[in-house]
């Protein structure tokens, strides 16, 4: 095997994160850390915190589905034994964001329905499109789906929340951060061990060319609702105002762009556009050609 198992390996990842950055850490943040007060307070805030938990963990039940479904079609044991560190990642991703819901006051027993009710059914469809080509036991298009598109996504969405999150919610913020450092491994396995596959197996690139272009639709398509959902920024600056609870999220930035002074028509732009180039840079390096995806019907 070649060196790409270089810090992929269940040594460096027993090292880096149980006890690295997941040191001490209770469902991913401290302990006796709290959502803030007005969360729980507000409804329409509340609510929406829900909404967007049930987005992370849709994507995470996915992965979760994808990574541990790869084990038996990977064609080599070092890959094998890195899908296996990133199930139990992906399985602690799900449960510390069921966790949060849960914080937030849903009961265990609405687990289930508050997320049939939330999931965006375009997630849902990009979620379909992925362990479809993982239930074929289709590695290469497994891999470039799971670690380089829909994890790219995750990693560039989590690092959004992080900057809007990191002075108003701490709690979220340092999950979402642990779960940052998890996503960064697997997108570096993803380019690192498919490069090679996809040149000894020139033709399957179209098959994955296609892959990324239908997921890349579907993805656009979960930001053009998602980002249309709940209060707008003008609502929730009341809501803040009437609580007298001074916004914290004034001087974050993000991309280059305030988080607090940036429509949701503006940071869905720039997030899709970030993420697109992103994919266009690691397919290139694989060897793949990153293909425009049609652009959703604005909702
Ligand atoms: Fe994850
Ligand atoms: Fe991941």
């Amino acid at each position: 095997m070649t060196d790409f198992l270089k810090g992929y390996d269940i040594q460096y990842w027993l090292e880096s994160c149980p006890q690295g950055y997941l040191t001490d850490t209770d469902y991913g943040h401290k302990e006796g850390a709290k959502e803030p007060e007005i969360l729980m307070a507000d409804d329409t805030l509340r609510e929406q915190a829900i909404r967007l938990t049930v987005q992370l963990i849709a994507g995470e039940r996915c992965a979760l589905a994808a990574s541990s479904g790869l084990i038996n079609a990977a064609p080599d044991e070092a890959s094998k034994r890195f899908l296996a560190t990133q199930t139990l990642d992906e399985a602690r991703h799900v449960e510390i964001f069921t966790q949060r819901l849960y914080d937030l006051g849903i009961r265990k027993n609405d687990l289930e329905s508050t997320i049939a009710t939330y999931a965006n059914p375009n997630l849902v469809k990009f979620a379909e499109i992925l362990l479809e080509k993982v239930d074929q036991k289709d590695f290469v298009a497994g891999v470039v789906g799971q670690n380089v598109i829909l994890e790219g996504m995750a990693f560039n969405v989590f690092e959004m929340l992080h900057s809007a999150n990191q002075e108003a919610n701490p709690k979220f913020a340092q999950i979402l951060s642990g779960t940052i450092a998890d996503e960064r491994r697997h997108v570096g396995f993803g380019e690192n061990r498919i490069g090679a596959l996809i040149q000894e197996n020139p033709d399957r690139k179209a098959d994955v060319e296609k892959l990324q272009r239908e997921m890349s639709y579907y993805m656009l398509a979960t930001f053009g609702e998602q980002f249309r959902s709940g209060p707008s920024p003008d609502e929730v600056r009341h809501i803040m105002e009437d609580a007298g609870v001074e916004s914290k999220a004034s001087d974050t930035e993000w991309q280059g762009v305030k988080m607090s002074d940036t429509s949701p028509e503006e940071l869905e732009a720039v997030l899709s556009d970030t993420i697109l180039k992103e994919f266009k840079i690691r397919l290139g390096r694989i060897g793949i050609d990153y293909q425009t995806p049609q652009r959703p019907a604005a909702a």
